[in-house]
């Protein structure tokens, strides 16, 4: 057999069994090692190396890599890539696709804090899968469950002074692991605040910085934790320290929103739904400070799949994002991935603010265009008409740093590319 032989030829030269066996095996590792590698109680689930080949495959890797000078951040490893940037925002809100940073720089919500830089967007199904994995916790590794983080300390021997015999916290059920049997020895931090692994003292005892908020570090004295079993523990508390397969979060089949009339509905399907209390609606016109809409109550028995839909009847011109906030009974949350819906205007409008503006402030331009408009100019004039600055804008919010002005009234001007103009009066103050 000559080596250089390919995958499928290797398959079509076997026995039809073997033949049919490699063949699916081959299928399954396919799929497997394309997107969402990691299976918890059925549910496929992204790991950060499954994120990181989406950024690879974006190309992101040619600015933002160890050494590449432009950009500071990179995701070379996820001690780097959850670092925050130059920007100083984090990057990652564990559980908050929407409030991360991350997600406005890809999904185009927010401009970079430098102004030099490229635009960012990446796909809507790209898109998805970042939200849907930063809405897991974005874990680095496949999201444990309970059990797992019990073998995990009863393979550290942690048991010999945390065992239910004595006062210390044990983690011999759900309820002790989490704290929620004593209270701990370290004021107001929480043993294990859920969702949130930097603020948990359990994570804090563990993590092998070298500091603790109280008391003594716990990474194992005889067999220290690893950095894998560390990182394993922080992605549980990050993911929203599930317990077992049937608590985990409500899974959404589906979530859209469509406009009808100048109204948006939006419709959506869950798959299992386990002490489900309600959704709450959120509305925001700007991908950011997401605010409460609507209240809709769960129907869902457990287990079952149930369908919802509302409809928004006071959205706004140009865009309108939603995300839902799946609550359950205990008051524990988490977010869907957020859907946009734009309404097209009749005429282009833009609104400036803050107007007056101080000198060192950015300009917060909101600029509705007719259908089938994106992009235009933005020009800064003086009173003379004399154009000081001009850059692109896109639909929606933008930004625009100020040039060195002095104090006075100048003009904005928005000249799209079919030569439709807007123009506003701003003053600009000390
Ligand atoms: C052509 C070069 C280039 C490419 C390609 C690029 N970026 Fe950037 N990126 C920049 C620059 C320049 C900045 C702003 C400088 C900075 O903030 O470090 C930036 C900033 C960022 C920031 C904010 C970092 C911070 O420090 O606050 C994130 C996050 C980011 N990029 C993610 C990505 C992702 C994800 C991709 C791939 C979809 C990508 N970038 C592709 C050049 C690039
Ligand atoms: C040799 C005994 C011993 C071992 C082994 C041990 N601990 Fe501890 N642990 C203690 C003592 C004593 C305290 C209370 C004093 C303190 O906080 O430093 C404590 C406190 C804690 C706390 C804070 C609890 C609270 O309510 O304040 C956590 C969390 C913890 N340990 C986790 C662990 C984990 C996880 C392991 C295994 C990797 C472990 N410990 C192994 C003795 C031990």
């Amino acid at each position: 057999m000559p080596s250089n032989l390919g995958i499928f030829e290797v398959i079509l030269n076997c026995q039809p069994l073997k033949k049919l066996i490699l063949l699916l095996t081959f299928t399954i590792l396919f799929f497997a090692g394309y997107g969402q590698s990691c299976e918890v109680g059925g549910s496929l689930f992204s790991t950060f190396e499954d994120i990181q080949l989406l950024l690879d495959e974006n190309n992101c890797g040619s600015c933002h890599a160890e050494g590449k000078s432009e950009a500071n951040w990179n995701y070379d490893s996820y001690a780097s890539f959850i670092k925050n940037g130059d920007c100083n925002q984090p990057i990652i809100i564990h559980g908050n696709a929407s409030d991360s940073y991350l997600y406005s720089v890809i999904s185009g919500t927010d401009k970079l804090c430098s102004e030099s830089a490229p635009t960012h967007k990446l796909s809507e199904t790209e898109l998805d899968r970042i939200e849907t994995w930063i809405n897991q916790g974005a874990p680095e590794h496949c999201l444990p469950l309970y059990p797992e983080v019990k073998a995990i300390f009863d393979s550290n021997n942690c048991q010999s002074c945390h065992a239910q015999s004595n006062a210390l916290w044990d983690y011999t059920t759900y309820q002790s692991i989490l704290g929620l049997n004593s209270d701990n020895n370290c004021g107001e931090t929480k043993t294990v605040a859920i969702g949130n692994a930097s603020l948990s003292l359990l994570y804090d005892k563990i993590n092998d910085d070298g500091q603790v908020e109280c008391g003594e570090p716990m990474n194992g004295a005889s067999s220290p934790l690893s950095a894998l079993e560390i990182a394993k523990v922080r992605d549980w508390i990050n993911g929203g320290a599930t317990e077992s397969a049937a608590t985990l979060p409500v899974v959404l089949t589906s979530f859209e929103s469509h406009e009808t009339d100048m109204s948006v509905t939006l419709s959506w399907t869950t798959e299992i739904e386990i002490a489900t209390d309600k959704f709450s609606i959120e509305h925001s016109t700007t991908g950011r400070g997401f605010e409460e809409i609507a209240e809709v109550k769960s129907t869902g028995t457990n287990g079952s799949s149930s369908s919802y839909s509302y409809r928004h009847d006071s959205p706004s011109f140009g865009e309108n994002y939603y995300r839902l906030k799946m609550i359950d009974l205990d008051g524990s949350f988490n977010y869907s991935n957020i859907r946009l819906t734009r309404l097209e205007v009749e005429t282009a409008e833009m609104s400036i603010s803050p107007n007056p503006a101080m000198k060192s402030e950015r300009l917060k331009v909101t600029w509705y265009p007719q259908k089938g408009q994106e992009q235009a100019y933005l020009n800064i004039l003086d009173p003379n008409g004399k154009n000081l600055h001009r850059k692109i804008i896109f639909e929606g919010t933008n930004y625009v740093r100020l040039p060195a002005l002095i104090e006075g009234i100048y003009y904005v001007l928005i000249e799209d590319y079919f030569g439709g103009f807007l123009l506003e009066r701003v003053v600009i103050i000390n």
